[in-house]
Parts: structure tokens; C-alpha cells; sequence
């Protein structure tokens, strides 16, 4: 390069300039990076809340992500860190497999849900209002959307749209897709939007528009998302050093029932389900998080004028104690009851 920016600096002023990252003045506080210390962030997306750690203090951090897409992006500004930043595919519910051998950490961030990367780009297919092939797969493999709105009975389908969606008509909803599928295969996100809209039309104009539901129901049914939460916050707990820092962003009420629920049962004597009147097992019911954060943390008024989507956020926080980890649990979480085996192969 003669004088300008490098290509990596490009890429980098690129990533910034293309994802606002959500509560990110909140994150850092809460997982307040010093140097030396080694932070994972466990749903890289954009690079956003890594970039801001790094930016931070002379920490390292481990950028995971189940999207190939977002750590090729990554891959080209990433050398500007050094070896202060590390890439790695996989998902946050295998983060132990992922970072083997990985000393335990002082901070781990998880920021759920979808990036506006995979939202705006239509041949992702996570989006009613762009038209594409319905998939909604983040780590792009496995069964698609498609897979699973031709093949699952209605029962399976109006389940997942009330569980994941808290659709209230999911059944009717449901009815009406297996209708639409015996003319053909239902293959894009415009088609399915469209057979939601015809048989849930809004009532007013300014309405939610009447797919964002079930949009939002099969990408977590698609990525098992409340399976990953689960298992990426029982993993966390088991990686973090004493004293080090857990810090979960949600954007809708499921995810943020699961996460209050964990830290609840993990900050209180006898959680997790092991009770302390067990016999020989008195560090199992010992707390083994204390809370950052009392209550949910949500955006401020400025943050809300520039970010509509920040409306949704909560982060809740809790700091690694000397106990040890409790045994991991997915009842007692609040997850919906329900299993797509069987009825979707
Ligand atoms: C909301 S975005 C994160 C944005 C990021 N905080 C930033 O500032 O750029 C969520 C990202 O997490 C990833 N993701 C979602 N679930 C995951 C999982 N179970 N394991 C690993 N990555 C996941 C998605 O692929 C997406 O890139």
C-alpha cells in the first residue's frame, strides 16, 4: 500500500462502521477488563464487543462464533491485534471442546440471538422482508428452515411457533402452511411470509408485521437456541476463574427467563437443584456466582435514539466464586418443554 489505509484497516473501519453493538458502555463495565486477563466472547458476530475489550485494557480475547461468515470477515482486520485476538468456529454450548486447553478465564460475553450481518443479507434467510431461501442456519449446516416447514406435522409446527414464538395463533398459523405446502414445497422467506400474512392479516397499519413471530420461532427451533443458552451458560460457570466475569445479553423474554433463572439458582445457597440438606454434598449448594447486576439492565434513553433494536436488550451479570460448579440442569431453567424428534427428521 502506498500511503491510505491498509486492507485490514479497511475491514475494520468496515465491521464498525456495519454493527451497532447493543449496551456495549454496560458490557464493558460489567466485564471491566484488566491487563493480562483473557475474555471470551462467545457470539462474535461483528466483532463488536471484542474490538471494545480490546480497545479497553491490554487484555486477550477468543472471538467465537458458529458463523464461518463472520470470522472470514474478521479474519482480514484480526492481524491488527495481534495475538491479543484469537478466531475460533464453534458454538457456545461446546465452548469447553472449542477452547481445549484453554487455562480458565476472567470474563465471558454472550450476546444472543441473530447479528444485523445475517439479518440484512437475504440468501441468509432469516428475514420476512428481504426475499430468499428460507434457511435461518447460523453455522450454515444441518437442517434448514425449509427442512423443517415441509416436513414437521402441524402439531410439531403449531407447537414451535407457540413455544418459540408465543404465537397466539399458532395453530391456525399452523393449519395454514400445511395447507400452503400441498401445492408445493415451501422454499423461500417471501412465500412464507406471505402465507402468514394472508392468514393472520394485520389489523391495523402500523402492526407488527404478522410473520415476525413465526420468523423468530424457527430460527430457534433451526439453531436450538435455548438448548445452546443452557449449555453455554453450565459450560461458563465450569471455565471461569474465581472472580471472573459472566455477561449475558437477550433480546426477548425466553432467553432472558433462562438467564435470570441460572443466576438465580447459581447465586443462592442450595440452587441448581441439589438441596443443601444432601448429606456430604455442601459445596455443590454453594453459591457459585454472586450478581453484578441486581436487576436487568436495559438502554438508556440516548442509547434507545440511536438503536431501536437496543429497546429489547437485557444483560444480566453475575462474578464467579470460589465454589464450586453446580451440576448442570436444563429443567428449572424455564426452557419450553419440547422436542422436535419424531415429528421432524
Ligand atoms: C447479536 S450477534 C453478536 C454481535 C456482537 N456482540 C458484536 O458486537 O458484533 C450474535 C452472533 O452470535 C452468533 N451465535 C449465535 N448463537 C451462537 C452459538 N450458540 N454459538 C456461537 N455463536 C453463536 C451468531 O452467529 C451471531 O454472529
Amino acid at each position: 500500500m502506498t500511503g491510505g489505509a491498509s486492507a485490514a484497516e479497511t475491514a475494520l473501519a468496515a465491521a464498525t462502521a456495519d454493527h451497532l453493538p447493543v449496551l456495549i458502555e454496560e458490557v464493558v463495565d460489567a466485564l471491566s477488563p484488566a491487563p493480562g486477563e483473557v475474555f471470551l466472547d462467545g457470539t462474535f458476530g461483528a466483532g463488536g464487543y471484542t474490538r471494545a475489550l480490546l480497545d479497553a485494557a491490554d487484555c486477550t480475547v477468543i472471538g467465537l462464533d458458529r458463523d464461518p461468515d463472520a470470522l472470514a470477515e474478521a479474519r482480514v482486520w484480526a492481524p491488527l491485534f495481534r495475538d491479543r485476538l484469537r478466531l475460533v468456529q464453534g458454538t457456545f454450548g461446546a465452548m469447553e471442546s472449542a477452547l481445549e486447553g484453554q487455562q480458565a478465564l476472567d470474563g465471558i460475553v454472550l450476546d444472543i440471538g441473530v447479528s444485523s450481518m445475517q439479518l440484512d443479507r437475504a440468501r441468509r434467510g432469516f428475514s420476512f422482508l428481504r426475499d430468499g431461501p428460507l434457511d435461518m442456519r447460523m453455522a450454515q449446516d444441518g437442517p434448514t428452515a425449509a427442512d423443517l416447514v415441509n416436513d414437521a406435522d402441524e402439531g410439531a409446527l403449531a407447537d414451535i411457533f407457540f413455544q418459540y414464538g408465543e404465537e397466539k395463533r399458532s395453530r391456525a398459523l399452523a393449519r395454514a402452511v400445511i395447507a400452503a405446502r400441498q401445492s408445493g414445497a415451501i422454499t423461500t422467506t417471501g412465500q412464507l411470509a406471505a402465507i402468514i400474512e394472508e392468514a393472520a392479516p394485520r389489523k391495523r397499519p402500523g402492526d407488527m408485521h404478522p410473520a415476525t413471530r413465526v420468523f423468530q420461532s424457527l430460527r430457534i427451533a433451526v439453531n436450538d437456541e435455548l438448548g445452546e443458552l443452557a449449555r453455554g451458560l453450565a459450560s461458563a460457570e465450569r471455565l471461569l476463574a474465581e472472580g471472573g466475569r459472566l455477561v449475558v445479553v437477550t433480546f426477548h423474554s425466553l432467553e432472558d427467563r433462562v438467564v435470570k433463572r441460572f443466576f438465580q439458582r447459581r447465586a443462592q445457597h442450595g440452587g441448581a437443584g441439589v438441596s443443601r440438606h444432601v448429606p456430604n454434598a455442601p459445596d455443590a449448594a454453594a453459591p457459585s456466582f454472586e450478581m453484578i447486576t441486581r436487576k436487568a439492565v436495559t438502554a438508556g434513553e440516548a442509547e434507545l435514539s440511536r438503536h431501536p433494536r437496543a429497546r429489547s436488550a437485557r444483560l444480566r451479570a453475575g462474578r464467579r466464586t470460589a465454589a464450586p460448579a453446580h451440576p448442570p440442569e436444563m429443567t428449572g431453567l424455564g426452557l419450553p418443554g419440547l422436542t422436535l424428534s419424531g415429528s421432524f427428521s
